[in-house]
């Protein structure tokens, strides 16, 4: 984890800004104690490292009542061994204890079995059958709050950005934690209020929406619509015209700003179909502000997703507030700042960013001005809460290569075929014998339906296997491809398991087709 965010924060220039920031790592020490976590360093960003999460290969794992105080604030990721391996000697932790850490880590090996909260895997597979998506509602209010509270002392509101994980009940907990919603489509708006979103918190994104989603969202009375271009703001004039409405809106700005991800999750540069350009942006904010049917509250922009460089945040920060001035001094108030989202998680052994820190820049960035800042985390807040449960089908040795069949496949989770993601993938009881090295792939006819490469694992046939940090852009981007149902989704809180989302059935694959007659 970097911290050059808090070192330059002592060091800085600006007094003020050293003022600021040394309030918020008072307060931060404060929240710091009374958690029990022992300073910065204890926040993570949504993360472990590889084999983390009492993974098996985790060395010791004696859990203490200490190390678990110390990570309250982890949204979703110990340090390696820390919650219990089941090579760990004394890593006996009892349910009772990782129903206690349900802050810091809701995954860990309990007595040689991968656990979520209280409840082990096994029980879930035996239950509700595989592939099955598991959510931790624990790890995902831990990240909720880790990330909020990052921004507590500033005027703020997080939107989570609903693509990342639409089910209704993860919609719901979130709301519940006080969290606005980002969407981008209609059945997003719908699928928000249904959950008991405020609209009054959530702001609209998106380059194509149509009439019909304009006048729901006004409808709902939404806080704000991202416009992504000059078109879009026109229908939407014409929009809240018909509907006797004031629409609020921001444009999206695109800050031409590299955030160093993968090329289909990079969306501010200057050739992105996101966003409006920078140069263009204060003669839309005059012609948005002439329009009668239009109300201006703010600026938005998102550079990308998996973001893990500060320094592509902190570049965009400074241009949207550089921007917002200029705006402001051409006489148009802008009541919000809207920064999106992309933070980033570690999958792997990515440096990812500590909210803590984030909030560092953004607060030095933002200087003495006053506007209420806007977030739309996705990723960060449901990635590491989630896991896909999937049961080993068949083993088959190969002439070059051995294949671990298992009864999820990339209809079920995308990410590995389309964006070549790396996902940890850890035994639910891992076996004593020597690991031999595996390509896990799935059933469906395509050679890119893998889950997961070159992975040592001691498996058999029947095996169960958690591919971890699949909360977010896992279920909501599931097909029927090759006439697969969709997997099933539980919520586990505490000790209690809830199906959030049946598995589909064969007669749901065509319910709503009909032949020609
Ligand atoms: C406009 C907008 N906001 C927020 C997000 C959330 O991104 P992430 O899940 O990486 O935080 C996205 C995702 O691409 C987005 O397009």
């Amino acid at each position: 984890m970097r911290h050059q965010g808090a070192a330059e924060a002592r060091t800085g220039d600006n007094a003020a800004a050293v003022d600021i920031d040394a309030r918020h790592e008072l307060a931060d020490a404060d929240r710091n104690l009374r958690s029990g976590r022992a300073g910065k360093q204890a926040v993570s960003a949504a993360g472990p490292p590889q084999g983390a999460i009492g993974s098996p290969s985790g060395g010791s794992a004696a859990t203490t009542g200490a190390s678990v105080g110390a990570q309250q604030h982890r949204a979703a990721g110990p340090p390696q061994g820390a919650i219990g391996s089941p090579s760990g000697g004394s890593a006996a932790a009892t349910a009772a204890s990782v129903g206690a850490q349900q802050n810091a880590s809701a995954f860990g090996y309990v007595d040689g079995e991968l656990r979520v909260e209280a409840v082990p895997f096994a029980q879930i597979a035996a239950r509700f059958g595989t592939p099955c998506y598991v959510y931790s509602r624990a790890a995902l209010e831990g990240a909720f709050r880790n990330f909020d509270a990052a921004f507590a002392d500033l005027p703020h509101l997080v939107c989570y950005a609903m693509k990342a994980n639409s089910n209704l009940a993860v919609l719901n907990l979130l709301a519940r934690a006080g969290s606005g919603f980002d969407i981008v489509s209609g059945g997003e708006l719908a699928r928000a209020l249904a959950a008991g979103g405020d609209p009054a918190k959530i702001v609209f994104s998106g380059v194509g929406k149509t009439a019909e989603e304009m006048e729901a969202a006004l409808a709902a009375g939404i806080l704000c619509f991202n416009v992504e271009s000059e078109a879009e703001l026109g229908l939407l004039d014409t929009v809240a015209a018909k509907v006797g409405k004031v629409a609020p809106i921001s444009f999206r700005v695109n800050p031409d700003v590299d955030p160093r991800t993968h090329p289909y999750i990079s969306t501010g540069l200057k050739e992105s179909k996101f966003g409006i350009a920078y140069a263009d942006a204060p003669a839309l904010y005059r012609r948005a502000s002439a329009l009668a049917h239009v109300g201006v509250h703010g600026i938005d922009c998102h550079i990308g997703s998996q973001v893990t460089d500060l320094s592509a945040y902190i570049e965009a920060a400074e241009k949207m507030f550089d921007l917002a001035d200029r705006i402001e001094a051409d006489g148009i108030a802008l009541a919000h700042i809207d920064l999106g989202g992309g933070l980033g998680i570690r999958y792997r052994d990515e440096e990812t960013i500590d909210p803590y820190e984030y909030a560092l820049a953004v607060r030095r960035a933002r200087g003495a001005r006053t506007h209420r800042l806007l977030f739309e985390p996705g990723r960060f807040l449901i990635g590491h809460a989630g896991v896909l449960l999937t049961r080993v089908l068949y083993l088959k040795p190969g002439e070059t290569r051995d294949f671990a069949i298992v009864d999820a496949a990339m209809n079920d989770l995308i990410r590995p075929a389309l964006y070549a993601a790396w996902h940890p993938v850890d035994p639910v009881r891992p076996r004593s014998d020597p690991p031999r090295r595996w390509q896990l792939v799935g059933p469906v006819c395509e050679s890119g339906d893998f889950l997961a490469q070159d992975r040592d694992l001691a498996l058999v046939a029947g095996d169960l296997l958690a591919v971890r940090a699949a909360g977010a852009y896992g279920f909501v981007m599931s097909s029927n491809y090759n006439s697969r149902p969709r997997a099933c989704e539980v919520i586990v809180d505490g000790d209690r398991v809830h199906l959030v989302r049946p598995r589909e059935t064969l007669a749901d694959l065509f319910a709503r087709e009909t032949t020609l007659r």
